[in-house]
């Protein structure tokens, strides 16, 4: 599909101008559009957006986006045209209900009324090949991320992908070549990173504040949805949701509505149960706080899991804990817990924790942290400073808070707890090579393509 119509300029060479923008303090470039005429923010010099996956975090992360005035949303894709099921169950999400709130919003900026200039997709394919588009939001299932990602970069778009970056530990490293490779932007979305909050905990670690650190504990939620259990029967395929497209690489199998919208996450095909949806958040805290971003742990040494009953829809574990050492000495111990997602980090003189979505933060001794805020505001929009992080590296070229070398090492600790999890022993790693040793089927695991089921 062609786009309809669109209402904006894109003039030529505006990746070109995009660089030499940011080179030469682009807000005030004259030769382009005068900005008496238009503004900083002219429909020419803006980063124009297309937002893939418009489901309960895609919505979220799109109105991230509209908040910019320098960014366009020129396009949304997802592979349902509108649909109740989501997260909240009255959430109707899916592309149109995007469109029109994308064209919504830039009817009443630009006080046209109804306005149509953002158009929407089904295939990722055809918004890929769109010359006018500078960068995509990936906010789609995991088993779609590495695929998306590396077919943008290879189109030479910048990436706005959602945590956790990978589902398998080999797909993680192909996308990290690929945006090397093409030399894009890739925001992971470990918003967590943009929080003054959880910064200015990470820092007091790494300045050597709580002493030696010997200890991290991270924690992920117990699962937040109950899927059927053994003998669940398969049902119709909703009008308007392309099921054969949302599976895309993994195994063809019958539609059920708790296999797809939000609760793919307890499906190891499609992503890695809490230990990846929480896991890369508090773990991500954890390996920048230890200041091991390019690097991991040398072993998992102990593991645990509970398992709902074999035949179940879904297969992930329902309760986990394990542990592993870094070459440092420092022991991390990934546990579900009843606690909000975070990470505690226990020094040989004292001891400093954080949720990874902000908000609370304790010390001991409690001097360690002066402030709950060290900004002094009440409340902060991760997520919002995120996005604005990747749109000023997308400007500048310089990497963002959580590049995608970040997103593929945070990634890949957990899907090394997944991997202990599901073969229930432990594992030894080796993070310069990126390697498992010495345990050939854990090896064929990290494979991006063989994903074997538990
Ligand atoms: N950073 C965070 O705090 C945060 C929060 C929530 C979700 N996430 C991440 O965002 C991603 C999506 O999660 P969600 O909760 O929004 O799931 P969701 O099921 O609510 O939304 C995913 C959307 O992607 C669409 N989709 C699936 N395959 C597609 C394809 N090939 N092309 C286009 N659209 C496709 C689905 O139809 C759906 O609308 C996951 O990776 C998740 O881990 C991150």
């Amino acid at each position: 599909m062609q786009p309809e119509r669109s209402t904006l300029k894109t003039p030529p060479g505006r990746r070109d101008f995009l660089k030499k923008a940011a080179a030469a303090a682009w807000a005030t470039a004259p030769w382009i559009v005068p900005s008496t005429v238009f503004g900083a923010n002219a429909p020419s010099n803006r980063i124009q957006v297309a937002c893939i996956g418009t489901g309960n975090q895609g919505i979220s992360i799109l109105r991230k986006f509209l908040k910019n005035a320098d960014v366009q949303i020129v396009a949304v894709c997802d592979v349902n045209r509108a649909s109740y099921g989501y997260k909240s169950e009255d959430q109707f999400l899916g592309r149109e209900p995007a469109r029109k709130e994308v064209d919504s919003h830039y009817g009443k900026q630009f006080g046209v009324g109804a306005y149509r200039g953002c158009q929407a997709y089904d295939d990722f394919r055809e918004i890929i090949v769109r010359k006018d588009v500078d960068a995509v939001t990936i906010v789609v299932p995991d088993h779609w991320h590495a695929t998306i990602t590396i077919r943008a970069a290879e189109a030479g778009k910048d990436i706005y992908c959602e945590k956790p970056l990978s589902l398998t530990i080999g797909q993680g490293q192909a996308m990290v070549k690929a945006v090397r490779e093409h030399h894009r932007i890739l925001q992971t979305g470990s918003m967590e990173r943009s929080n003054p909050l959880t910064r200015y905990v990470c820092k007091v670690v790494r300045d050597g504040r709580i002493g030696k650190v010997q200890r991290v504990i991270t924690n992920v939620g117990y699962n937040n949805k109950a899927g059927p259990g053994p003998g669940w029967t398969p049902m119709p395929v909703p009008n308007g949701f392309d099921y054969k497209q949302w599976l895309g690489p993994a195994p063809q199998v019958p539609y059920h509505k708790d296999r797809g919208l939000y609760r793919f996450r307890f499906n190891y095909d499609y992503s890695g149960g809490q230990v990846t949806n929480f896991g890369a958040h508090s773990n991500d805290l954890a390996q920048w706080g230890l200041g091991t971003d390019n690097t991991g742990p040398v072993e998992i040494d102990y593991v645990s899991a509970k398992w709902l009953p074999k035949g179940s829809l879904f297969n992930t574990a329902l309760e986990t804990e394990f542990r592993c050492r870094y070459a440092s000495g420092v022991e991390l111990i990934c546990k579900t817990n009843k606690r909000p997602v975070g990470v505690r980090f226990e020094g040989t003189e004292g001891m400093v924790e954080a949720t990874a979505y902000a908000w609370l933060a304790r010390s001991e001794p409690a001097s360690l942290i002066t402030s709950q805020f060290p900004n002094g505001t009440l409340r902060f929009d991760a997520s919002a400073a995120h996005v604005r992080n990747f749109l000023d590296c997308v400007r500048t070229r310089r990497d963002p808070v959580a590049p995608v070398e970040v997103g593929h090492r945070s990634a890949s600790l957990c899907h090394l707890g997944n991997l202990a999890i599901r073969l229930g022993r432990n594992i030894k790693w080796d993070p310069d090579r990126q390697q498992i040793i010495g345990d050939d089927e854990a090896s064929r695991m990290i494979d991006p393509i063989k994903v074997p089921a538990p």
